[in-house]
């Protein structure tokens, strides 16, 4: 059991509530505002983060008022939401200003109504500080953008900030979001646009930075001279749910790469910044991802292998065929598994394949960046030169989060024998930090003005621009995706990539 050495820094204290606001939620009766918003937002306000003033002002078209919306809220929250039990007292200071607007997205009117409700607490409450929210149908994006926009609710002035959260998929290739780019610049500035990734707000994922940035032993490993080849896994078992229809028209590459793969792809390479600034995190970010080879059409194939699951059994339960789940196409040729070889065309990492995989119905749930550096010159103990290499560095994101070093050790006997050990860090025991959504970060962030952990219209863009030639290659030559049993950990095209130079997966089991 290891113990804590410093201060546990997930501990808020001293952290400064966010300012007053309101938070105005277009798709308030959504499964992302029950499921996730909800929680967070309860957390926050149990952890002191949120101002007594804080308002939740939900707006659709579903039929309810200030007292149903909130009993809504309230019985999600208490059926699937909080962590160790529901504080009821944090709870009702939230429900205390939650509200509801009912209207349509697309009817002006909406607007207006939203514009006074703003107006009257600016007047009482001497702040006009808003959030807006878009937890809806990316259809709705830019739509809602601009009607904000023309009824004057994005002007910001000395009385209040004013911003506009965007959730994922933002557009669906490069061109679409270059669009929604340019729509949503015309109706705010980039710096009142959060686009969330949602693993930005992961823990693990943040402390990526930390690990490398503020620690002096790893930074001088950190290159080609030293690293053979990185692996970052985004495992699933759960399979398309109730998701059928977005995710057959979306697939694994869409769904997981550009943006949540890419992300953990670029803290891992990213060179120092010069600061913690936001611009300058995602300048570097941006600067890796378009430092990645673009793949020409020939490569495609040889690069990028796709799966999709077949019947089977995951985690002990039967699962069916990805072309039998509700809302999927028999014939569906959708991938929900896609693995490929990534370089990084800059000094520091010039020939150090950088392999990625993310698949749904898997064996296990993991996230994890695996560091794997080069073998010892074979001088001395030659006997081990045959066997894996045994320095790997696992940053494991999710679920049981924290980081382990495998090295050679001596096997205890009369002959040198070499075994291969591990150190390991488990948050769990260091600090007693609950998990989180993800969400509570960002939002608190967007609230305070922060936009580190959120992406720039250039970091989205070059994601796209990187998996382009992907989507390009696999519209022209629309092949069946290789099947793999549900549980399994992929299909065998995956590993034979690997295979070709070489290297294995670490199995998920
Ligand atoms: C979402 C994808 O962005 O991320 C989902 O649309 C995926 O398909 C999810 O399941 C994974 O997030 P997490 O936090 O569970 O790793």
């Amino acid at each position: 059991m290891a113990a804590l050495i410093s201060p546990s820094p997930a501990a808020p204290a001293g952290t400064p509530p966010a300012p007053p606001c309101s938070f105005v939620i277009f798709g308030a009766s959504g499964d992302l505002t029950s499921r996730l918003l909800t929680p967070a937002l309860y957390h926050l306000m149990r952890e002191g983060l949120l101002d007594p003033g804080f308002e939740i002002l939900g707006v659709d078209r579903v039929e309810h008022d200030d007292a149903s919306f909130r009993k809504a809220l309230g019985e999600a929250l208490h059926t699937l939401g909080a962590r160790n039990g529901i504080d009821e007292a944090a709870w009702d200071r939230l429900a205390a200003g939650i509200r509801y607007l009912q209207g349509d997205f697309a009817d002006p009117e909406t607007y207006r109504r939203l514009a006074g409700h703003l107006a009257q607490r600016a007047e009482a409450g001497g702040q006009a500080n808003a959030v807006f929210y878009l937890a809806v149908a990316p259809r709705f994006f830019a739509p809602i953008a601009a009607a904000l926009s023309s009824a004057g609710l994005l002007t910001e002035n000395d009385k209040g900030f004013r911003r506009l959260v965007v959730e994922k998929p933002f557009g669906t290739d490069l061109a679409s979001a270059r669009e929604l780019n340019a729509r949503l610049l015309a109706a705010a500035s980039e710096t009142q646009i959060y686009r969330i990734d949602h693993y930005l707000g992961k823990e693990t994922v943040q402390n990526i930075m930390a690990f490398r940035f503020g620690n002096g032993i790893f930074e001088p490993l950190w290159n080609r001279d030293h690293i053979e080849h990185v692996q970052i896994t985004a495992a699933e078992t759960v399979g398309v749910e109730r998701r059928g229809r977005f995710y057959d028209a979306t697939g694994a590459l869409r769904d997981m790469v550009p943006n949540h793969l890419f992300q953990l792809l670029a803290m891992t390479a990213m060179e120092a910044p010069n600061s913690f600034a936001a611009d300058a995190v995602r300048t570097e970010k941006t600067k890796v991802i378009e430092a990645l080879h673009n793949l020409s059409p020939e490569e495609v194939p040889r690069m990028v292998v796709r799966g999709e699951y077949d019947a089977g059994t995951v985690l002990g339960k039967p699962r069916a065929a990805y072309r039998q789940e509700p809302d999927v196409a028999p014939d569906s040729r959708t991938e929900t598994y896609v693995a490929l070889k990534a370089t990084i065309d800059n000094w520091r990492w010039s020939g150090v394949p950088f392999y990625l995989r993310t698949g749904k119905s898997l064996a296990v749930r993991r996230t994890e960046i695996a560091i794997q550096f080069k073998r010892a010159p074979a001088v001395l103990f030659r006997e081990a030169v045959d066997g894996p290499t045994p320095n790997l560095l696992v940053i494991r994101i999710q679920p049981d989060e924290g980081i382990s070093l495998r090295f050679a050790a001596k096997v205890p006997g009369r002959e040198m024998r070499l075994g291969h050990v591990e150190m390991d860090f488990r948050y769990a025991e260091y600090f007693q930090a609950e998990p989180q959504t993800g969400y509570e970060t960002l939002i608190y962030d967007c609230l305070t003005g922060d936009p580190t952990l959120f992406q720039r219209a250039d970091n989205i863009e070059t994601g796209w621009a990187e998996v382009q030639p992907i989507l390009d290659h696999w519209a022209a030559h629309p092949e069946a995706p290789q099947l793999y049993a549900a549980g399994s950990d992929g299909p065998a095209c995956a590993d034979e990539l690997l295979a070709r130079d070489g290297y294995k997966w670490l199995p998920l089991t």
